[in-house]
């Protein structure tokens, strides 16, 4: 019998456990210094939640079966449609602009790889209730915020951004029906991953002329002035050019400007975004994207609840593991004890039973030897357990109630009352 972890399942030990805690430590912090507060929502949903609101791609991955009281239903794959249905059911009575943040951990039938596991945490963070720029600017700043929380600067990562109703005006000024939106996003969402021939190809097939679909993709490689300048007739393309302007230049206002590109090519795979768009990638190319986002303004109306507009990204643990690993900004483990009391003799148990629970009374995380090992073996444990006092407590202790206190990095030693160590 194989009892092993599925494929793309991860064991947390105690050292990848470490990292998932820091992970989601600056997450919250960075989070909560923008004004974001913290929920959660059901790991598993009905079906229908997904099939009708997040597209081909994410329903192929689902893992989705019947429960026993005959429903369809599947593990969570994203945040958003949960997200859009608990904020839509309360929106009336909350004061806008909402701002909540999230760490679900989210389950997709992937091929597993580089970057792309069956599960991971993935940080959301949206705003519900502005449709004004400020609110664009204020997302793509946390998701930037957020990685340099981790110690990453603009020569690591690039935040590509662009804007849907952009690129839906390019597209729809060269032939692509309405219904073929959608597929064409999702083909040029793959531009870099597929040939160009396949892009083209998908292209037509959603209603561009051959000629139309390259120079569609020629206007993927324009900054976003010239951009304007071959394609600002289309009054969709000048209205949506003229904002993301706008949330550029919020960008650089907030100093931020180094870590923007203009990317016409990005459009994501979701099926429900409809304005700005971005994703954050490393510099070298290395990874997969660490994060992506942007407005989905018709989303909560289409979940049964208000007409409001929404806007946010997500940032999964994996890739941005392995981005910290490779760069050398993993943190050093925690030690997980300040103090380890060492026993002398059994006679003392008692004594060194009072000094561990009312030291972990006050706050100190405090262990000691279970199994009255010699006092040098008891030494050496508190200095594996990194603590940063060892506390030892034999006869003469006992009588005059001072315990000698080594402070372990520097070897120093001192004597303190026991009543004053469990006062202070
Ligand atoms: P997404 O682009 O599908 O967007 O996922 C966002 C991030 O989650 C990715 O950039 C990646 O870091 C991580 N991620 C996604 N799938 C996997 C996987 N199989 N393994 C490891 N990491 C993964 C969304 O999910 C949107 N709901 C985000 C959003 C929130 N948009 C607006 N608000």
């Amino acid at each position: 019998m194989d009892l092993s972890s599925l494929p793309g399942f991860r064991d947390f030990y105690p050292e990848q456990m470490a990292l998932r805690k820091h992970i989601v430590a600056v997450w919250r912090s960075v989070a909560e210094r923008y004004g974001f507060v913290e929920y959660d929502g059901p790991p598993l949903e009905p079906l229908d939640l997904y099939v009708r609101k997040s597209g081909e791609e994410i329903v192929g991955q689902l893992y989705r079966f019947t429960d026993q009281g005959g429903r369809e239903v599947a593990l969570r794959p994203e945040m958003t449609p949960s997200f859009a249905r608990m904020v839509g059911a309360r929106a009336g009575g909350l004061p806008k602009p909402i701002r909540w943040y999230s760490v679900p951990q989210l389950f997709r039938y992937e091929r597993p790889q580089k970057g792309r596991l069956r599960e991971h945490f993935q940080l959301n963070l949206d705003i519900v209730g502005e449709s004004g720029d400020l609110a664009d600017s204020e997302i793509v700043a946390a998701a930037i915020d957020m990685l340099r929380g981790f110690g990453l600067a603009s020569e690591d990562f690039v935040a590509r951004i662009s804007d849907r109703g952009l690129v839906g005006g390019l597209l729809t000024a060269h032939g692509v029906s309405e219904a073929g939106l959608g597929p064409a996003f999702a083909a040029l969402d793959k531009l870099d991953r597929e040939s160009e021939d396949w892009v083209l190809e998908r292209l037509q097939a959603a209603g561009a002329s051959e000629e139309g679909a390259r120079r569609l993709l020629h206007l993927a490689e324009l900054e976003l002035d010239e951009l304007v300048a071959v394609a600002g007739d289309v009054p969709l393309v000048r209205e949506a050019a003229a904002r993301l302007g706008r949330v550029i230049q919020n960008l650089e206002s907030f100093g931020l400007g180094a870590y923007v590109q203009f990317d016409p090519s990005l459009v994501r795979g979701l099926a429900y975004y409809t304005g700005t768009v971005f994703e954050l990638w490393d510099r070298r190319g290395e990874f997969r994207a660490i994060c992506g986002g942007g407005r989905y303004d018709q989303l909560l109306a289409a979940v049964g609840g208000p007409d409001l507009p929404a806007l946010g990204f997500g940032m999964g643990d994996v890739v941005l593991g392995e981005l910290l690993r490779a760069r050398g900004l993993v943190p050093p483990e925690p030690s997980a004890i300040d103090d380890y009391i060492i026993c002398v003799e059994p006679e003392q148990r008692a004594l060194v039973l009072r000094l561990t629970h009312g030291l972990r009374d006050r706050g100190r995380r405090v262990a000691y030897d279970f199994a009255s090992r010699s006092v040098g073996r008891q030494f050496k444990a508190a200095n594996q357990a990194g603590a940063e006092r060892a506390i030892v407590v034999g006869p003469d202790e006992a009588a005059t109630g001072v315990a000698l206190v080594r402070t372990m990095a520097s070897g120093e030693e001192a004597r303190l009352s026991i009543e004053k160590l469990l006062e202070a």
